[in-house]
């Protein structure tokens, strides 16, 4: 009797890892931590420009975003600029706040061909002259964006082919312009290597991350939306780039033609607690929910001891510092959903607002995309889904020339 089949079952976790161990072998991003960032510090030295302009879009600058709102505290007195809309009004309001004689313009595309980055690197060179001394370009080495650099003598730094735009952040993407803006680029690698080793060597940490993606796995139909919750204002960019992570690639086809549908969601705390949080307490339980919180915010602003006429019964406030305010309103948000007992809910405490902790967090946070793609058995790595839209508007565009 022959038997084959057409549809997979959820692999174990041994299966598993091993599958993502070999994934090493040809997924660039994995060994990323472990590089020699000599060249971007020395570039990083001989920048002059106070003002820094990132040109980019997706995964070629929401990794840089995210570690920059996160660490905005510890960056150099240089300003860091983004253009990735090509929204005329906006576009046009950011670059009014240039000073373009004091400006260094990084534009960085993987594909070298984005449209949006191309079109604003046009429009950019229309309003000030582009050349070596205030342009460098972080591309692929054979695209069509380092011929540019290339004939106009500008520095460039290379994306490897291996590594995906969406997790290219540690790579010259975002490793360059974090360590122009001051940041210890060793330390955020620092992070990423703590997570790979205890991954890798079967720490804590893998079977954390092991029991996180399968359940998230085998129960992907009943909770298909993942959400984060971030009890920091700093995490926003995060977030952003959680949900592109999440998103592009995890939301495929996979080898059974099931269309997967995970869905990342990222709120910030307190702020969407007076909004989305109604829908998690009350609406339908289709959500895990996944807390991020900063343990030490370092400061130590306080509500001070005043009491306002009409108001005086709110001063039980009174003298609470605010980073104690917040994670009280975390736990509480947290406790109110716990005591539900049918929402799924883990929570990552970050030690500190540094460069080793953003660079875990969002190591780990590859990892598990990485892990849970593997369980449902789609390509983590590519994006067929956005060429469609691409191909269209190639074709409407060349057609009014
Ligand atoms: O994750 C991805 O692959 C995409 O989001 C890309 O980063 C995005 O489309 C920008 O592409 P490129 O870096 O080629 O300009």
């Amino acid at each position: 009797m022959d038997y084959s089949k057409n549809f997979y079952q959820i692999k174990s976790n041994e299966e598993i890892f091993y599958k993502v161990s070999l994934e090493k072998n040809t997924v660039g991003y994995y060994d990323l931590p472990f590089q020699d960032t000599s060249e971007f510090k020395e570039y990083a030295k001989t920048v002059t420009q106070q003002d820094i302009v990132v040109v980019a879009i997706g995964g070629s600058s929401l990794g840089t975003y995210a570690i920059h709102k996160f660490l905005q505290h510890k960056e150099n007195m240089k300003k860091l600029h983004f253009l990735e809309s090509t929204d005329p009004l906006d576009l046009e309001r950011r670059v009014g706040k240039l000073d373009l004689n004091d400006t260094l313009f990084i534009i960085i595309s993987k594909s070298g061909t984005t449209i949006e980055t191309v079109s604003i690197l046009k429009y950019l060179s229309s309003i000030t002259m582009l050349d070596k001394s205030n342009t460098i370009c972080i591309t692929e080495n054979d695209s069509k964006l380092n011929t540019y650099a290339k004939t106009n003598e500008m520095k460039t730094f290379e994306i490897p082919k291996n590594v995906g735009g969406r997790f290219s952040v540690f790579t010259a993407v975002g490793l360059v312009p974090m360590a122009i803006m001051g940041l210890d680029i060793d330390k955020i690698l620092l992070g990423c290597q703590t997570i790979y080793n205890d991954y890798f060597n079967r720490g804590d940490y893998y079977e954390s991350i092991m029991e996180k993606a399968r359940f998230i796995v085998e129960n992907k139909n009943r909770f298909n939306i993942n959400v984060v919750f971030s009890y920091s204002s700093l995490l926003e960019g995060f977030n952003k780039w959680y949900v592109q992570l999440w998103g592009e690639s995890l939301g495929k086809i996979n080898i059974n033609q099931t269309k997967q549908a995970l869905t990342p969601i990222a709120l910030t705390g307190p702020v969407d607690q007076h909004s989305f949080l109604q829908l998690i307490m009350e609406g339908k339980r289709d959500k895990t929910i996944t807390f991020i919180k900063v343990a030490d915010f370092e400061n130590d602003l306080t509500i001070p001891d005043v009491s306002l006429p009409g108001l005086e019964e709110l001063d039980y406030i009174n003298n609470i510092k605010f980073k104690n305010l917040i994670n009280e309103q975390a736990d509480a948000t947290i406790e109110a959903i716990q005591n539900l007992k049918d929402i799924p809910c883990d929570i990552i405490t970050i030690e500190a607002q540094d460069e080793y902790n953003i660079g875990k967090l969002m190591y780990s946070y590859e990892l598990l995309t990485s892990i849970v793609g593997s369980f449902v058995q789609i390509n983590t790595y590519d994006q067929p889904g956005v060429e469609a839209g691409k191909i269209i508007l190639k074709d409407k565009l060349k057609k009014k020339i």
